[in-house]
């Protein structure tokens, strides 16, 4: 398995034990007026802090809405959120330094997280996990992870590259994975969760994939979200479907 990437101090965190320069004032909360925040960033943090009663409810989507525009929660993402919610950048740092998907240094433009839990540990996931480590080799531009379950344990062995959960994956369909991943194409589309039927009758056809934190698409004419859920694809009718 690949270690987990620590600091020189030893740390996951970024330049935690950087002491502190007790001269200065500590960074308030930035002048939204001065601080540049793309329009259409500004206008997703805000619906997102619209849907709580408390606007810090909003961190973990307006942190993963920075972290899409910008690559990574970079100092100045991290301002322009802060600038938006009114809040302190540090409140917002802590936030993003605790949770893995959230990158507080420079990142590579595609993220592979492979699936290492039970479901998919048993139906070949470590030895994925190994192939696709082989096969990126080390490309700064593509960061590759195992994770705990993803959640998608009925597609196992998966993974989520870029946001979006494919799988069952064989290990002979890595090469093809990756020249798609650095094609700029979709990636495995048979194999995309998304593509798959519900039995939701007010579910619509998916949109484009989304990337991590995207706002979920609803339904045209209703308000909730899509939920891929597997169907077969003539659904028995009458009695007789009961008998076995
Ligand atoms: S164990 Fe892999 S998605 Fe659940």
């Amino acid at each position: 398995m690949k270690a987990v990437k620590r600091f020189e101090h030893g740390s996951r965190v970024p330049g935690w034990d950087e002491s502190a320069d007790l001269d200065k004032d500590p960074k308030g909360i930035p002048d939204l007026a001065t601080t540049p925040v793309p329009a259409e960033l500004r206008a997703e943090i805000e619906a997102h802090m619209a849907k709580y009663p408390d606007r810090r409810s909003a961190s973990l989507p307006a942190l993963a809405a920075v972290q899409r525009y910008h690559g990574w929660c970079s100092p100045e993402a991290i301002d322009q959120a802060a600038a938006v919610m009114q809040l302190t950048p540090a409140y917002l740092a802590a936030v993003a330094t605790f949770y893995d998907m959230f990158d507080t240094v420079p990142m590579g433009s595609h993220r592979v997280y492979v699936c290492t839990n039970i479901s998919c540990s048993l139906n070949g996931g470590r030895a994925l996990y190994e192939r696709i480590l082989d096969e990126a080799d080390g490309d700064p531009d593509i960061d590759v992870r195992h994770f705990e379950c993803l959640g998608a344990c009925d597609i196992a062995p998966m993974a989520s590259v870029d946001g979006v959960y494919v799988g069952p994956i064989e290990t002979s369909e890595v090469p093809a994975m990756f020249e798609q991943i650095r094609a700029g194409k979709a990636v495995l589309p048979s194999k995309q969760l998304i593509k798959r039927k519900s039995v939701d009758p007010n579910a619509g056809v998916p949109g484009p994939p989304k990337a991590f934190g995207a706002p979920m698409g609803g339904v045209e004419g209703t308000d909730g979200p899509v939920a891929p859920i597997e169907q077969a694809d003539d659904p028995p009718e009458g009695p007789e479907a009961d008998e076995d």
